[in-house]
């Protein structure tokens, strides 16, 4: 399964260069949960951790000096290694910071939330929130090695187990009918151990082949934004509204409307919808725009950095489970529409 050792030999093959100092960066949850953990099986000196605030408003630039000040003040070179220990935040930023530290030093991930198990800490995507906008600066670095362990996951709230599921589920919407059954029918509130982390493992292996398809997102990783157009917008308007919701939470919801939308125009079978909606009712709960939002939402997809040409709004839709479509162009009137259905639920 996934749960490597934590005993890895971090000189081994998958760093060829080797390293000669190594860094920890990890928030105020993760240092508390799962860091004894690692450092049971790494010997790291306090003074080479940094632990910072958690919580998404923190990917910021001024915490990413703080990390380059951090490996500068401690005299990091290129052969130094840093850890990410924590949620997406953590990989996203400290990836981020590693990549450009004296022009990137390595770094590995090692995930303590689900959603950064089965998407955030791998695939490279690295980058940090900017002027308001969630992901605005960043570069594409893949970590050397991913380290996962489902054992993190037992102190991770509900909250956040829901938020990395709606990520599992995007993976079996694009990747098949057999993938979407076995997702729907795990049961979450009893959440059994060694079938979660076939799922995660499953999760992993829909993402990891798409991406090394494509690394840089020219065509066919488009395909994993199935349910973030809509999603990014709702999670950035909730944001600024002053009332955030977890990424996941926001990709649910616009999985949903993208969902409605490819019913639409593509011809999906409506049972999907039927199939998935039961999570909302149970779990999710309704969202927190309604109508008079719409403006504000169709405005924020305008400006989302997938869009191919500026003015746009880029979606990949679904015409069957498992057949996803990428570049696909909808009119404001649909998508009100289809925010207008997301809203009546
Ligand atoms: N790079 C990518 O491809 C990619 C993909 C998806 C999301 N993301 C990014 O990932 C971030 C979201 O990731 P996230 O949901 O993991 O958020 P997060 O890193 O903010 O973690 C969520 C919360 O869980 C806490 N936490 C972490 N591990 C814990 C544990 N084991 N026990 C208890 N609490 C724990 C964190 O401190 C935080 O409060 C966003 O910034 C998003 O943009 C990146
Ligand atoms: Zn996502």
């Amino acid at each position: 399964m996934l749960t490597y050792d934590l005993d890895l030999s971090i000189r081994d093959a998958t760093v060829a260069t080797p390293i000669e100092q190594i860094f920890l960066l990890t928030d105020e949850n993760a240092s508390l949960h799962c860091l004894p953990l690692v450092l049971k099986t790494i010997n790291i000196p306090r003074e080479h951790i940094l632990t910072i605030p958690a919580g998404d408003s923190n990917k910021t630039l001024a915490f990413t000096e703080q990390i380059w000040n951090f490996l500068f003040s401690h005299g990091a070179t290129r052969s130094s290694l840093l850890l990410n220990l924590g949620g997406g935040m953590i990989c996203d930023m400290g990836g981020f910071a590693a990549a450009t530290y004296m022009r990137g030093i390595s770094y590995v991930n090692i995930p303590t939330t689900l959603l950064a198990d089965v998407d955030a800490a791998s695939g490279g995507k690295v980058g940090i929130n900017y002027n308001g906008i969630k992901n605005a600066i960043g570069t594409f670095a893949r970590p050397k090695a991913v380290i996962i362990s489902a054992d993190f996951l037992a102190t991770l709230p509900t909250k956040e187990f829901l938020s990395g599921f709606a990520e599992m589920l995007k993976h079996s919407l694009i990747s098949s009918p057999l993938e979407l059954n076995r997702i729907l029918s795990y049961d979450i509130d009893s959440a059994p151990h060694d079938e979660l982390c076939t799922l995660i493992e499953r999760s992993l292996i829909i993402k990891n082949y798409i991406v090394e398809q494509d690394p840089e997102e020219h065509g066919l990783r488009k395909s994993l934004n199935f349910g973030h157009t809509i999603g990014h917008a709702i999670e950035q308007y909730q944001l600024r509204a002053g009332n955030p919701i977890p990424h996941g939470y926001a990709v649910f919801y616009g999985l949903l409307a993208e969902l409605y939308l490819s019913v639409k125009l593509l011809g999906l079978n409506d049972s999907v919808i039927r199939q998935c909606l039961p999570l909302l009712y149970n779990y999710y709960g309704k969202p927190q725009c309604s109508c008079r939002d719409q403006d504000e939402l169709i405005e924020l997809m305008r400006h989302d950095k997938k869009n191919i040409a500026a003015g746009h709004i880029n979606f990949t839709l679904l015409k069957a489970v498992g057949n996803a479509r990428i570049n696909q162009e909808c009119t404001n009137a649909d998508i009100r529409e289809a925010l207008d259905w997301l809203f009546a639920l």
